[in-house]
């Protein structure tokens, strides 16, 4: 085994993907009926556009590996019915907010969003639009299952204004597919891309995972051979995140199939150097995007933001979520609501907002957020420019700083000076351990195994 590989192992630990900081497991229990979040988004600016999520929260068929928020249903009665809450939801959020907001970002994620009927989805974005002033600019994207994707929700998609399309290609290895009961085949994925540009849907991103029993550093580079083939303009290489104690229907996977960390490691690097040889351009720690994309535009001009789907350009000040367990964000803190579809749709039809849980952001949490999201997207941080910015003691980080030597000494990170330094590019696997050395809720909580391991 190479050094570095071994190196990497060594250090390989249960840490958070930072897709927000603190992470939602330690968002706090709001029973205020919903009042500090309507207080943030009557504080929002009418000069300030906002992004906004809606959550679809169900599924035909459940996939034994998915992390996501979802229910399986056969029928489309409860998607109608869920869609009614949300059109009341958009008013409620609407009237809170007091003015007809700038939007900037769309996203539809789920579940499979792909399961709304064209006719209610054209109807949602009409009652988005109705609310919001939906900015000419904006980008309207969606999550879609390949499998889903058929010639009339394409034109639906052109005519809502949607202009990206990610799409859920897992692998394209059907052994590995059908071991995660997903029966999906590679003809499926490119008939969603055919219909998706014929019908004028502008961008294509594909999700792939490696980890997935079964999987090997071939079966990786098969996949990512036929994924490029369909010309995607990004591809984001999650590792799987086993968690059976969080999501039980994961041990419906036989763990013995699973591959070892090592393995795991092989796997990302095969596919990380098949795009790069293939025009792709690392973004964080695993996406990958054409150099003409708008992520590769934001990480060289320096916008580039983590958020709750991965990556974005979205500069937006707010995100507002829609939905069931859906998380937006104000100047004030992270707002998530109602997990359980049931407790959703009673507070709506109660007449209140349905937020359940907040964060509520400290000094000490925006400078933590601020510095692990730039760890998170360009692998680097100076922190004289933190310490001049939040007016801090020099000695502010002396505890990480301390940290983080070991990290030097095994060539894992380079100083420039005492309080700069650079993350090795190629240890991309090794930048959320990094970023976790800020973590301040981490170390209090190191005993739980919250979350899944890095590589
Ligand atoms: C909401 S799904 C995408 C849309 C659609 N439901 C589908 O599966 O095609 C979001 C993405 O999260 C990724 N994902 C889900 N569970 C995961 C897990 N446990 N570990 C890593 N990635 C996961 C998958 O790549 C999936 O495409
Ligand atoms: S991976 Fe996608 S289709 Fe599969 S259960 Fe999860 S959300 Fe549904």
């Amino acid at each position: 085994m190479d050094q570095f590989k071994e190196t990497i192992l060594k250090l390989d630990r249960a840490v958070p993907r930072y897709t927000s900081y603190p992470t939602a497991p330690h968002f706090q229990k709001n029973e205020d009926g919903g009042r500090q979040y309507q207080n943030a988004l009557s504080h929002l600016s009418p000069k300030n556009p906002v992004s906004l999520y809606f959550h679809l929260p169900f599924c035909q068929k459940l996939c034994w590996y998915c992390g996501c928020n979802t229910k399986i249903t056969q029928r489309y009665a409860p998607i109608e019915d869920y869609l009614h809450l949300i059109y009341r939801e958009i008013d409620m959020v609407a009237d809170a907010i007091g003015f007809k907001s700038m939007v900037s970002h769309i996203h539809f994620g789920g579940g499979s969003p792909g399961l709304i009927h064209p006719k209610d989805f054209l109807k949602l974005m009409e009652r988005i639009r109705q609310r919001f002033d939906v900015l000419a600019e904006c980008e309207i994207a969606i999550e879609l299952d390949p499998r889903e994707v058929t010639h009339d929700l394409a034109q639906s998609y052109v005519q809502a204004g949607v202009k990206r399309a990610s799409l859920g290609c897992q692998s394209f290895d059907l052994k590995v597919l059908s071991s995660v009961n997903r029966q999906q085949t590679y003809a499926m994925s490119a008939n969603a891309v055919e219909q998706l540009r014929s019908a004028g849907v502008e961008k294509i991103s594909f999700d792939l995972i490696y980890g997935l029993p079964h999987q090997d550093a071939r079966s990786i580079e098969h996949s990512m051979r036929r994924a490029i083939g369909l010309k995607p303009d990004r591809v984001s290489f999650f590792g799987y995140a086993h968690v059976p104690w969080v999501k039980k229907h994961m041990r419906l996977i036989p763990e013995e199939f699973l591959p070892d960390n090592g393995s795991r490691y092989d796997q990302f690097l095969a596919g990380s150097e098949y795009l790069q040889q293939n025009g792709f351009i690392p973004v964080g720690i695993d996406h990958f995007a054409k150099s003409d994309d708008s992520l590769i535009k934001s990480l060289n001009n320096k916008t580039l933001r983590r958020n709750f789907q991965g990556y974005t350009d979205d500069t937006a000040s707010a995100l507002i979520g829609f939905g069931a367990s859906s998380i937006g964000e104000t100047a004030e803190g992270y707002f998530q609501n109602a997990p359980q579809t049931e407790l959703y749709k009673k507070d709506i039809l109660d007449g209140k907002l349905p937020n359940h849980k907040v964060f509520t952001f400290e000094q000490a949490d925006k400078i933590r957020k601020e510095i692990i999201s730039e760890l998170m997207c360009y692998g680097s941080i100076d922190l004289h420019e933190t310490i001049q910015k939040w007016d801090l003691d020099d000695n502010y980080f002396n505890l990480e700083i301390s940290a983080l030597s070991y990290f030097d000494e095994i060539e894992l990170i380079t100083f420039k000076d005492r309080l700069s330094f650079e993350i090795n590019q190629e240890a991309r696997l090794a930048w959320r351990i990094i970023a976790s050395i800020f973590d301040a809720y981490l170390v209090r909580n190191s005993v739980e195994p919250k979350h899944a391991q890095a590589v």
